[in-house]
């Protein structure tokens, strides 16, 4: 192992700072949300280009419905939008949605919404997976239920019973705005992967930082145990 440069397939993201973005212009958090998804569209355009297979980001935890209903009632409306205006983008783009997380128990309309948009991308051959309403404690507590429903609760039943079953293993775990934690994000996938914590806010994330690690991350040694 080792001399071939390894490629990325499935990066992961904790989208962190958009508050802190628009403390520092004296904006609205609403703001930095705002802008947080200007970031998210310039990098859900780069993931073919990138030779990405999966993306996955962090859009809304199950412990965010602890901030303010203005704040909630927000990042709802954000998403409605989002997926209203780039929906035809990802069709065209070859992106296929999928949504993880308890995002079933979402406003009705966002449910029916994504419900739609995950059967007109289901085509798309470059996965985007965004976590919504998602806790991996919570994830994981499903998944053990069902595999012990099966009568059989082991390594491998659990991990066929995530909300990530169907996603290749996760590679790259990054988390922008210099928070060193990982917020109760993809705790079991995460076993293996690399992490890359940037002091990037959100809002000012590009594809280009982005490209800049998965070349850091084709460099690094992975031993998984072994040696
Ligand atoms: C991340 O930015 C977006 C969500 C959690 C929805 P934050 O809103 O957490 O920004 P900070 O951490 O307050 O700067
Ligand atoms: C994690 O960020 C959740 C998302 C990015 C969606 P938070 O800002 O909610 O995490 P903490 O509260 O700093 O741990
Ligand atoms: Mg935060």
């Amino acid at each position: 192992m080792g001399e071939e440069p390894n490629r990325a397939k499935h990066v992961a993201i904790i989208m962190d700072g958009n508050g802190r973005w628009a403390k520092k212009r004296g904006l609205p958090r609403a703001m930095g949300h705002q802008r947080g998804v200007e970031a998210v569209r310039k990098l859900v355009r780069s993931v073919e280009p990138m030779g990405l297979d999966c993306l996955t980001l962090y859009a809304f935890s199950s412990e965010n419905w602890k901030r303010s209903e203005d704040e909630v009632d927000g990042l709802m409306n954000l998403m409605r939008k989002f997926i209203k205006s780039d929906l035809p983008e990802f069709i065209s783009n070859d992106v296929r949605l999928k949504i993880i997380g308890n995002w079933q128990s979402l406003a009705p309309d966002i449910v029916e919404m994504l419900e739609d948009a995950i059967e007109q991308t289901s085509k798309g051959s470059r996965m985007l997976a965004v976590a919504l309403n998602y806790g991996s404690q919570q994830e994981i507590a499903r998944a053990a239920a069902k595999a012990a429903a099966i009568g059989e609760v082991t390594e491998a039943t659990i991990a066929a019973h995530l909300d990530t079953a169907d996603m290749p293993p996760l590679d790259l775990l990054i988390r922008t705005s210099g928070e060193v934690r990982l917020s109760n994000f993809l705790l079991w996938q995460s076993a293996y992967a690399e992490m890359l914590f940037v002091d990037t806010l959100w809002p000012d994330f590009t594809p280009e930082i982005l490209q800049a690690a998965l070349d850091d991350f084709a460099m690094r040694e992975r031993r998984f145990g072994g040696r």
